[in-house]
């Protein structure tokens, strides 16, 4: 696997992605999606709706607001329980992740489950489930330097602290005021529980069913970084899908086996580099009774691109209460009333991004056509995620009926598939360019193409060509899917 600052350094340099406020020197952990960046997302997005949304009448989808009423915040349990475990080393001021650190001393050291247990009295290698208190009896017996320093400095640690994870602002001109402070949602999916009501009353969606939402979260992370992997604005794409209880583990069983499927076969992420993985018991968040875990190899280690929670009633019985709104069901077969059980597939889609970008990057030894060694550096997308699917370039840019044809082609597939026009430089730059943003196929229009009307069409991962009838070009096109 390529490296972080390889990747890094491609996607800014290709147009995926660049730094936030660059021109003020940017801004810490902050990332703007480029032109190729936000098309790239744009199609891992695309993707996930229709398989999950459009192909499947059990599914509809929500946009909900980002700012949403207090008490959203208090009954879903984020304003007592959504927080990180936070230590600071009092000789540099600086402040850690507990859990972290804790996570990053282990991944160095060999330790048996049996010496931790004995010393520090954990159930396992699990920093998140352990108390304040073991985790900072942990840090002091054996992170005694500042992680962050090269050289060995002793640290001075304070005790372990919550941090409150969500970002809050204002609304209204007076800010003082009670009602004024305002919280920035840090997932989606509450937006679609307090929409349940809603969908149920003014759909035909019967349970087993589910809400789909694609959007923008807020954490303050104490410590973002390793690229988009962990940023304070991310984009989520989640669903609800509400069953009954009794159905929950046969349901739970099929998101975990669809959620598979989807990163193994549609995004067609490496297999050797994904794992799926099933909570501890005492790793569980507030409202989980099961949480499964899809993990990537990411450079700096294995971090959760998805997670599927057994929510159980959790959500829609507390604002049930809290709201005093009914959010029972009324089985229509056979009478019963219940709150629906939840599923939750959550997808991160700006931790999908990189993982692609990490997939696909690839460097290729190749001697070219005078017999030199050259490095191709190669995006290999599939073809449903690539963020161009087709370049068309006129062999010869003053040609003017080669252009002309070129153009007529790029006209009549931009209607179907992101396609692009170039003419600049010579063809085996214009197939490097295009090999280097993972555009599958590249479509060049000679002078066959004004006597015979075909064009030659070069595959990007074997480097093939095959001529094809430009009548044919569009249904050609469309017939590419994966
Ligand atoms: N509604 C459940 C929920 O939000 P989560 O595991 O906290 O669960 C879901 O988040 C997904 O959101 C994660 O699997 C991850 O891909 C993504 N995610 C969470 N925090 C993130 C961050 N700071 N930056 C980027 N992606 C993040």
């Amino acid at each position: 696997m390529h490296s972080l600052e390889t990747i890094v350094s491609w996607a800014k340099r290709k147009w995926f992605v660049y730094p936030g406020s660059d021109i003020y020197g940017g801004l810490a952990n902050a990332w703007d999606y480029g032109p190729y960046g936000v098309q790239l997302k744009k199609n891992i997005q695309d993707l996930r709706w229709k398989t999950f949304v459009q192909m499947r009448p059990d599914m509809v989808g929500l946009d909900a607001q980002i700012l949403m009423h207090p008490k959203v915040w208090e009954t879903s349990g984020h304003v007592d329980n959504f927080d990180d475990p936070l230590i600071d080393d009092k000789v540099t001021g600086e402040r850690f992740r507990a859990d972290k650190i804790i996570e990053d001393r282990l991944e160095q050291w060999d330790l048996s489950l049996g010496q931790l247990t004995d010393t520090y009295g954990v159930k396992n290698l699990i920093p998140e489930s352990r108390t304040f208190d073991q985790m900072h009896a942990f840090i002091v017996g054996e992170i005694p330097n500042n992680p962050n320093k090269k050289k060995k400095q002793a640290a001075e640690w304070t005790e372990v602290r919550k941090f409150q994870m969500m970002f809050y602002t204002h609304q209204g001109v007076v800010h003082d005021a009670d009602d004024a402070k305002i919280w920035m949602r840090p997932e989606t999916a509450q937006g679609i529980f307090v929409n349940f009501r809603n969908v149920l009353d003014t759909t035909r969606m019967r349970v087993p069913f589910g809400i789909a939402q694609v959007g923008k979260a807020f954490r303050n992370e104490i410590t973002p970084g390793n690229f988009l992997y962990r940023t304070r604005e991310f984009e989520q794409m989640e669903i609800e899908y509400f069953i009954a209880e009794s159905d929950a583990q046969a349901k739970y069983a099929e998101w975990r086996e669809l959620s598979k499927d989807r990163w193994e076969n549609k995004v067609k992420l490496k297999s050797d580099r994904i794992r799926f993985r099933e909570h501890e018991s005492d790793e569980l968040s507030h409202y989980s009774d099961g949480t499964f875990d899809v993990e990537y190899q990411y450079p700096r280690g294995r971090g959760e691109l998805q997670g599927i929670a057994y929510r159980t009633d959790f959500d829609l019985r507390n604002h049930q209460e809290s709201s005093g709104k009914n959010m029972q069901y009324n089985d229509p077969y056979t009478g019963e009333r219940y709150v629906p059980h939840v599923i939750e597939p959550s997808f991160g889609l700006s931790r999908t991004v990189i993982a692609v970008m990490l997939d696909a990057y690839d460097e290729e030894q190749l001697t070219n056509s005078k017999g030199q060694e050259e490095t191709r550096i190669v995006a290999r997308f599939p073809f449903a995620i690539a963020p161009v699917k087709v370049a068309i370039f006129p062999l010869i840019k003053k040609d003017e009926k080669q252009v002309e044809i070129a153009k007529n082609i790029y006209a009549s597939l931009s209607q179907h598939r992101v396609v692009e026009y170039d003419d600049g430089g010579a063809i085996g730059k214009r197939y490097r360019r295009q090999d280097e943003i993972g555009t599958p196929y590249c479509i060049t229009v000679d002078n066959d193409s004004i006597d015979n009307g075909t064009v030659t069409i070069r595959h990007r991962d074997s480097m093939e060509q095959e001529v094809v009838v430009i009548d044919e070009l569009v249904q050609w096109i469309l017939n590419k899917k994966t």
